[in-house]
């Protein structure tokens, strides 16, 4: 981040940065987060060698390049292994064995973190699965994680992560999957991270969301919080459609489908409160 005094945006400014935010990726910037959305835009300018605020836009909103740079500098990537732990646990005791009872051994389960930020979520999917699922080498499951930040998608293939990321990982976990790096850092070992596909999505716009597939279980946590109700609801199109008849979507725990879409039914599991499509 640059430490230049941020410009200060007229409230012109201001709003025409949020909207572009807002038609990207579905966030919500306003005048209250207006220090936040200064620094950001003044550290663009700075890379980008922008004289002032308004050309600045200009080219943000004509270049796709700057437009991904801009997206990504806005993203809150607040992430860790093994978050909301129980959800996972709904997933080996609950989800995955109703999921399997139609399917034969050896047929495609595909599970998909969204967001994914820097990997971690998708990651904790996978060595919670060889961890404490049975059945894992029985199914040819899939795990792919999806971000409309493609710094941190970079990150998440690169799998190298601190203490803070890993801290609620049992020691023994953290010994078997991840071999050290310099500093107190560590990298997810090789085979796990090839068996995770990293690729950029926005769950706002169908088409790119169409081009990840269908998923028999989609955990997309602590994403809606930054949306208001419009957005929720494109996003509940979206994940609904992503999803294979039958296949559940797990929240964050603030989140809920309750005000925004009516096409979920939601399910009581004994670990988690899970959203599940109609067969
Ligand atoms: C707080 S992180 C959540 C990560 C993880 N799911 C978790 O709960 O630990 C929020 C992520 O949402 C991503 N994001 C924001 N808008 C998005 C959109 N329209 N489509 C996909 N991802 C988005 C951000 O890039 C950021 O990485």
């Amino acid at each position: 981040m640059s430490s230049a005094a941020p410009v200060t945006l007229t409230d012109d400014e201001l709003r025409g940065v949020s909207a572009l935010l807002y038609r990207w990726t579905g966030m919500n910037f306003g005048e209250n987060k207006r220090y936040f959305i200064e620094r950001r835009v003044t550290e663009r300018m700075a890379r980008t060698g922008s004289d002032d605020a308004r050309s600045y836009l200009g080219l943000a909103a004509a270049n796709l390049a700057e437009r991904e740079a801009l997206i990504n500098a806005f993203t809150i990537n607040e992430t860790y292994f093994y978050r909301e732990e129980h959800q996972l646990a709904a997933l080996s005791r609950e989800m995955l064995p109703q999921i399997v009872q139609t399917r034969k051994p050896g047929d495609l389960v595909r599970i998909l973190s969204l967001p994914c930020s820097t990997g971690e979520e998708a990651y904790s999917i996978a060595i919670w699965l060889l961890e404490n699922w049975p059945l894992v080498d029985a199914y040819n499951i899939e795990i792919v994680g999806s971000d409309i930040d493609t710094h941190a998608l970079g990150l998440a293939r690169e799998g190298q992560y601190g203490t803070r990321a890993l801290a609620r990982l049992p020691a023994t976990v953290a010994a078997t999957y991840f071999e050290p790096e310099h500093g107190h850092r560590r990298k997810i070992i090789d085979d796990l991270r090839e068996s995770v596909r990293f690729t950029a999505a926005n769950v706002i716009d169908r088409p790119s969301m169409a081009g990840l597939g269908q998923f028999d279980v989609i955990l997309c946590r602590n994403l809606l919080i930054y949306f208001d109700d419009h957005s929720r609801l494109l996003a509940a199109e979206s994940l609904y459609e992503s999803l294979n008849p039958g296949g559940f979507l797990c929240l964050g725990h603030s989140e809920s489908m309750a005000r925004i879409s009516d096409r979920f039914a939601m399910v009581r599991l004994e670990d988690a409160i899970v959203y599940r499509r109609p067969e």
